[in-house]
């Protein structure tokens, strides 16, 4: 039966870290820049403390059970992630409004992929059946995560992209992006990186999300947010921004009727290998909300039932408690400040080194180490000179994509003569 299968490829992310661990070199000497995943100034994952409570007062709460959880989590789940998203303190009032028109159809997720995994299904198989050509196409930037053109794929979508990245100016390629959008079709789906673009770190200014926004709405197109790292550019609730101007449009012109949020906890809350994040599908009315939340069931079921508990017991606890939600929006501070920190530093070492850089929006060549946001750095490395770095067990992604979480105070001297020593040869 399995004699005619080939051989599929490594995943390019997460099999670095595989490789990382097969590496004999001692574990101070080599450098895991590969995954995307928070790592504190020692370089261990960090297991917040907020979570370390919520986990205690789980063990310590008697009525505690693994039961089956509803198919699209708990209410009590659902209902603090939906606050979470829509209804944050200090956000305008708009996306208020969705929640309070009871439109927004929101679930218990996988972590992100999950969640997207979900929103791809009822696209391709009830969107796609019910409205004729609309939920056949997605459109991804240029370059995106290397995991989102597998996600619709596989469920049978045609996934186009759009250009997003400026290699010239290491920045938004903003023209480009916005004639592709303009020449896509009514019903086209189009994802959009809600903040900390995966793998570039450049995200549209206020004023660019304006024009991208007016061009979804003139050509009709579906927008799916995908929102991986919260928190993680200017803050919870400001990470958002674009979400409060869609839900703004949405209720002034009426023109945009539908939009998708997908969501994960994996990165801001730490919570990786415990899955756990949410969809939202907004929908043009409560009727239309009970009919989508129906299919979603549907989908759930007869992909996996029923979402994992342990992961969303730990958000129901951060989000519900006032004291451990201001431990945790303090904690998120902590990772955003040190990703911050950790830029800066390779940049200086690359500065002090007078190694010119890639770049062309300073005299270092380097300056987009700082201006990026979020988790990576696209350093504008070749595949080559990621290859000659690894030889040196320095570990990151074929297109020079580094996770700054991987950089400490105790190896970014290292690096940056490495990196130095690549761009000398
Ligand atoms: C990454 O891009 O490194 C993360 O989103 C982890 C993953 O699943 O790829």
């Amino acid at each position: 039966f399995f004699s005619g299968i080939e051989l599929a490829p490594p995943d390019p992310i997460l099999s670095l870290t595989t490789a990382y661990h097969a590496d004999p070199k001692p574990e101070e000497y080599k450098i895991n820049l590969g995954v995307g995943a928070y790592r504190d100034g020692q370089g261990r994952p960090w297991v917040l403390d907020s979570v370390r409570q919520a986990e205690q007062q789980i063990a310590a709460d008697k009525r505690n059970n693994h039961e089956y959880v509803p198919i699209l989590g708990t209410s009590t789940y659902v209902g603090l992630v939906q606050r979470f998203l829509f209804q944050q303190e200090g956000m305008p009032f708009s996306t208020r409004l969705l929640v309070d028109e009871d439109r927004i159809a929101t679930g218990q997720g996988i972590s992100g992929t999950g969640s997207l995994k979900v929103m791809a299904e009822l696209l391709a198989k009830k969107v796609k059946s019910d409205s004729g050509r609309a939920g056949g196409r997605v459109f991804i930037p240029n370059p995106s995560w290397a995991n989102h053109a597998s996600i619709f794929a596989s469920s049978g979508m045609e996934v186009g992209t759009y250009r997003y990245y400026d290699p010239q100016t290491q920045g938004l390629a903003l023209d480009a992006l916005l004639d592709d959008l303009a020449a896509l079709l009514p019903g086209d789906a189009v994802l959009l990186h809600v903040c900390c673009h995966n793998p570039t770190g450049v995200d549209p200014s206020d004023a660019e999300w304006d024009q991208i926004l007016q061009v979804v709405e003139d050509r009709q197109l579906l927008p799916i947010f995908d929102m991986a790292y919260q928190g993680f550019s200017h803050g919870i609730a400001e990470d958002l921004a674009v979400v409060e101007k869609l839900a703004r449009r949405m209720l002034s012109s009426g023109l945009i009727e539908n939009a998708m949020l997908s969501q994960s906890f994996a990165k801001n809350l730490g919570l990786y290998g415990e899955r756990v994040g949410s969809f939202s599908l907004i929908t043009a009315s409560r009727e239309e909300k009970a009919k989508v939340q129906s299919q979603l069931k549907q989908i759930v079921r007869s992909m996996y039932s029923s979402p994992p508990c342990h992961g969303s017991k730990i958000v129901e606890r951060v989000l519900g408690d006032e004291q451990l939600y201001a431990q945790w929006c303090g904690e998120v501070a902590v990772m955003r400040d040190r990703l911050k920190q950790m830029r800066l530093l390779l940049f200086e070492q690359l500065r002090n080194l007078r190694c010119h850089g890639p770049g062309t929006t300073g005299p270092t060549g380097w300056e987009h180490l700082v201006q990026q946001q979020g988790m990576f750095c696209f350093t504008g490395l070749s595949p080559d000179q990621v290859n000659a770095l690894q030889k040196q067990s320095i570990y990151m992604t074929s297109n020079g994509r580094i996770s700054v979480a991987g950089i400490n105070e105790a190896n970014v001297e290292r690096l940056s003569r490495a990196i130095a020593g690549v761009f000398a040869s």
